[in-house]
């Protein structure tokens, strides 16, 4: 089934699905909404529109993403590695050899050039137009998400922006707090691309929210892609259709076409003030720091527009499966650069960036620190902590297995690498903020030339023994039967189904 085209159909199709409910009860977006998610999110509950949130006319959509088979009607798949297959046969292309091959190219081809977004003249995010004084973030149902939090934070937009030098658009997800009914701020981490178009500039950036979209656009906002490449192109890819753009009221900057809400706007160099603290993804209160101030000068909605928001806190929240969509949809674009790499994993409780799990083709002495490396130096899984590297043959998404590895292969002494690089915006752990320590365990089989004693045998018993029990296993009279690797229980398998 193609994803869907925009919001409201999401939103039918989340119905159809029996994965939303709608709470008809008043509800306030200060913190009541918060603590209702986080229940319904932790029991893997359903997506929630508020119809009555108190203070706004306009309902709030959350936990659209809450949970893996949302992520994967979201982009209208079985499985979310079958979005990575997609990308992969892309980025695999090779000369074709003989007609059909040629034809399947085409069709290749084609699928890229219609992945570019088009204009067009009318959009329905433009059916009613606030500008200048009539513009009012009063409107809309903005969280306070925890009690810490200084003020309402808009949570889940897309903030669209244009490199002043190359022309090359940005789309990325970034909290905006609420300032007033007409400005917030704009929250731009070190690292991240937006910022560099907001450095980039002496005077003036303009800059466009889009909120309330089709969820694969939505999920592309987030997607940490080079910054050369347009998030909208990556989800017109991933959509199969181009994403359709209007040209802005007040600024020279194109909008999705069927965004529930558009605030258009920009942000000046120097224009910052104290943005936090806010309850972030790491479970902590990320601190109170200068941000860049964005000013709206207009507000676009559709007639009846629905106000989307996410919870991120202590893990897990909803933000884990747009975390878990970019690990499955990335990997072919890493074995790009590391073919070595079989998978990987990042656990959700390591708030993405503390931790990854990667298996590798071992092929050499040092292999799994090549790899670790190669972690440390490749886009934003450079802010990686602890890297474990265990064989290929070990399943990465099994954290018992994992640990298993861990306890029995790697000697401390020799097998742990100690490095230092940069670190996640909001690490509070390391002695200085942005830089610190890394960890990388080497969990793989050695051989002598890594100054090992020779390998012992793992112990895995014979085929014939376990078709011969497979096969009597009724016979036996015992009623749990184990998995059919018959090894390990089910263990943290059931959090993670791939
Ligand atoms: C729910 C959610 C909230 C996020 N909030 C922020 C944020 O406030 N600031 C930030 O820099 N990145 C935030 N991110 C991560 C960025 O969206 C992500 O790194 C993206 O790739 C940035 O795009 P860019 O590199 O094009 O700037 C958030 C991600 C999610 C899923």
């Amino acid at each position: 089934m193609a994803p869907p085209a925009d919001l409201r159909e999401w939103i039918g199709l989340l119905e159809r699905e029996g994965e939303l409910t709608r709470v008809a009860a008043e509800v306030d977006p200060d913190l009541e909404v918060t603590e209702i998610v986080d229940r319904t999110v932790k029991a893997g509950g359903p997506a929630l529109l508020f119809t009555n949130p108190k203070g706004s006319d306009h309902p709030l959509l959350i936990n659209q993403f809450g949970t893996e088979r949302r992520m994967c009607l979201a982009f209208g798949v079985k499985r979310l590695d079958d979005v990575a297959a997609r990308l992969e046969d892309v980025l695999e292309m090779q000369p074709p050899q003989g007609l059909v091959e040629k034809v399947r190219g085409l069709r290749k081809l084609k699928s890229i050039a219609d992945s570019m977004p088009k204009t067009v003249s009318r959009g329905a995010c433009q059916e009613v137009v606030l500008t200048g004084d009539d513009v009012d973030l009063d409107l809309l149902p903005i969280q306070r998400c925890w009690p810490g939090d200084p003020a309402p934070f808009i949570t889940l937009p897309a903030v669209i922006t244009r490199d002043p030098k190359t022309g090359t658009r940005n789309v990325g997800m970034y909290r905006m707090q609420k300032i007033d009914r007409r400005s917030t701020f704009m929250h731009w981490q070190l690292h991240k691309d937006g910022r560099m178009d907001y450095l980039a500039v002496d005077g003036k950036l303009e800059v466009a929210v889009a909120l309330g979209l089709d969820p694969v656009t939505a999920y592309s906002a987030s997607a940490p892609l080079p910054k050369h490449i347009d998030e909208l192109m990556l989800a017109g890819f991933l959509r199969g259709e181009p994403t359709e753009l209007v040209k802005g009221k007040t600024i020279d900057l194109e909008v999705p076409a069927n965004a529930e809400i558009v605030l258009e706007g920009y942000v000046e160099r120097g224009d910052e003030g104290i943005e936090g603290p806010f309850g972030d993804h790491t479970g902590y209160y990320s601190p109170a720091e200068p941000f860049p101030t964005f000013r709206v000068t207009a507000m676009t909605m559709r007639r009846g527009a629905i106000y989307p928001s996410i919870v991120v806190g202590k893990p897990p929240a909803e933000d884990a499966w747009l975390g878990k969509a970019t690990e499955r949809i990335f990997l072919p674009a890493i074995r790009m650069s590391v073919p070595e790499i079989v998978d990987y994993d990042l656990p959700v409780a390591g708030a993405f960036h503390n931790c990854v799990i990667v298996s590798i083709r071992k092929a050499f002495p040092g292999h799994a620190q090549k790899v670790m490396h190669a972690i440390w130096g490749l886009g934003m899984l450079s802010l990686t902590k602890t890297v474990v590297v265990v064989d290929e043959w070990v399943d990465v998404h099994d954290y018992e297995e994992v640990f298993f590895r861990v306890g029995a292969n790697f000697d401390p002494k020799r097998d742990v690498l100690l490095s230092e690089g940069p670190l996640d915006h909001l690490d509070h752990a390391p002695t200085r903020q942005f830089y610190g320590g890394k960890l990388g365990i080497d969990a793989t089989h050695k051989g002598p030339a890594e100054g090992t004693r020779e390998w012992p045998e793992e112990i895995v018993m014979s085929d014939e023994i376990r078709t011969l029990v497979d096969r009597r296993w009724s016979e036996y009279g015992i009623e749990a039967e184990p998995g059919a690797d018959g090894a390990r229980p089910r263990s943290l398998r059931h959090l993670l189904r791939r």
